[in-house]
């Protein structure tokens, strides 16, 4: 403690009051709920209010909060042991059994995984990957993509609003149209990879047209550019398929995991065939490295995770769920709704009117937020394990709530 007075201060204050004063903000308005317990499809508040989770830590908590085979794993684990050395020395096997039951679960190619701390050390894994697997420079990316908030993953974001502040960002960018075949004759002999979403989340749930997203693996396998797939919001059986990839029938050459990978805890990771991957390791040796990347307790969360959603078959019942927020989410208000199974948005006729729904939803206990890209657009992306009764009494309250004056 430096002084009297910081630490007065810091007696006086209330948790909501030293999160504003000490902790980072984001932005000038975050919600700043204080939440003492979750579990399941819930969160609890400091004074014991509960909120139904419409948005899965954006989703992150697909098997549900707290799932009790993840609270385990990582309780065992920790006792076992914790950080021994930089990812890629040791045999640990946390990482060696989560990265053989992803790669059970992937089509063949991708058979290589390497684990990373967050969605956006994968993105950027995956673009060095890419450059050094081809030796060519450039780097395809879509408009409304989002990719993360480093430099790299911000510079192949798509929308010129958040990108500018922050320039000049990496050279050798160029930003297609997602769902527009002309685009893809910008992809050339030049183009190292070709980044997408396989369904656009934060520009507000964009389902890539099946005979465009085949194109567009033709036009990478024509030019030899790698078609890196961003799994990162959508994959884990969010949109009715364990992968999103699978409902084109198309697959990638790198793919994208994050969010849901650490069931709750912060894991990513960028996954290939073994031959692309070698690349990395020599000329230079240690071409990518990380401290904490795939760290033990997080990969036996993130395994725990992934077999409760496997033991449990949660895909299964996806696309009927998604059926029941579509019947049940009518109003003159709602203009619109774009869904993939569980990854839902909701568009009404502006950001004040989504937002003042959203708002109303919160008071009353229901948890949800907008799209980064499209704010008239208002996010569901629960859980998986939320039930019929759940979905219906969320609906009635997003109604309820568009019906206000
Ligand atoms: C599609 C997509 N890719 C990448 C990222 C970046 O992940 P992280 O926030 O873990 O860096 C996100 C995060 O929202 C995302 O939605």
């Amino acid at each position: 403690m430096f002084s009297n007075f910081a630490k007065n201060s810091v007696e006086c204050m209330n948790n909501r009051q030293l999160f504003l004063q000490h902790v980072a903000q984001t932005s000038d308005a975050p919600l700043a709920l204080e939440i003492v317990k979750a579990e399941g499809m819930y969160m609890w508040d400091a004074a014991g209010k509960r909120y139904l989770d419409l948005i899965a830590g954006i989703s992150v908590c697909n098997v549900g909060h707290c799932h009790p085979a993840v609270v385990k794993a990582i309780q065992e684990q920790a006792q076992q042991y914790m950080h021994l050395l930089v990812y890629g020395e040791f045999v640990q096997s946390p990482q060696v059994a989560f990265a053989s039951l992803l790669t059970q679960h992937l089509p063949a190619q991708l058979n290589c995984v390497y684990f990373t701390n967050s969605g956006a050390e994968a993105v950027e894994g995956a673009m060095k990957l890419a450059k050094r697997y081809t030796g060519r420079t450039e780097i395809a990316a879509f408009n409304r993509s989002y990719h993360g908030s480093t430099q790299g993953a911000l510079s192949i974001l798509g929308d010129e609003y958040w990108r500018n502040a922050y320039r000049p960002l990496l050279p050798g960018i160029q930003h297609l149209e997602y769902n527009n075949f002309d685009s893809l004759a910008l992809i050339t002999e030049h183009t190292a990879a070709v980044i997408a979403e396989s369904v656009q989340a934060e520009g507000g749930v964009n389902v890539p047209q099946r005979k465009w997203i085949h194109a567009l693996r033709e036009r990478c396998t024509a030019t030899g550019a790698l078609l890196i797939l961003d799994e990162i919001q959508c994959g884990f059986g969010r949109n009715g398929t364990l992968w999103a990839f699978e409902q084109f029938g198309i697959e990638p050459d790198v793919l994208l995991l994050g969010k849901a990978l650490g069931g709750g805890m912060p894991l990513g990771a960028f996954i290939s065939s073994h031959d692309i991957m070698w690349t990395l390791t020599n000329n230079p040796v240690l071409g990518h490295i990380t401290t904490f990347g795939g760290h033990p307790v997080n990969c036996a969360a993130g395994r725990a995770g992934f077999q409760a959603l496997l033991d449990q078959d949660l895909v299964k019942d996806v696309k009927a769920k998604e059926q029941v927020f579509l019947q049940y989410l009518r109003h003159p208000a709602i203009k619109s709704v774009r869904s993939l199974g569980l990854m839902i948005a909701v568009e009404f006729e502006s950001f004040a009117v989504n937002k003042k729904v959203i708002d109303y939803c919160i008071e009353k206990g229901v948890l949800t937020d907008w799209f980064l890209f499209a704010a008239e657009c208002m996010r569901i992306a629960p859980p998986l394990i939320i039930t019929e009764e759940e979905i219906k009494w969320a609906c009635a309250v997003i109604c309820e709530a568009a019906g206000q004056p």
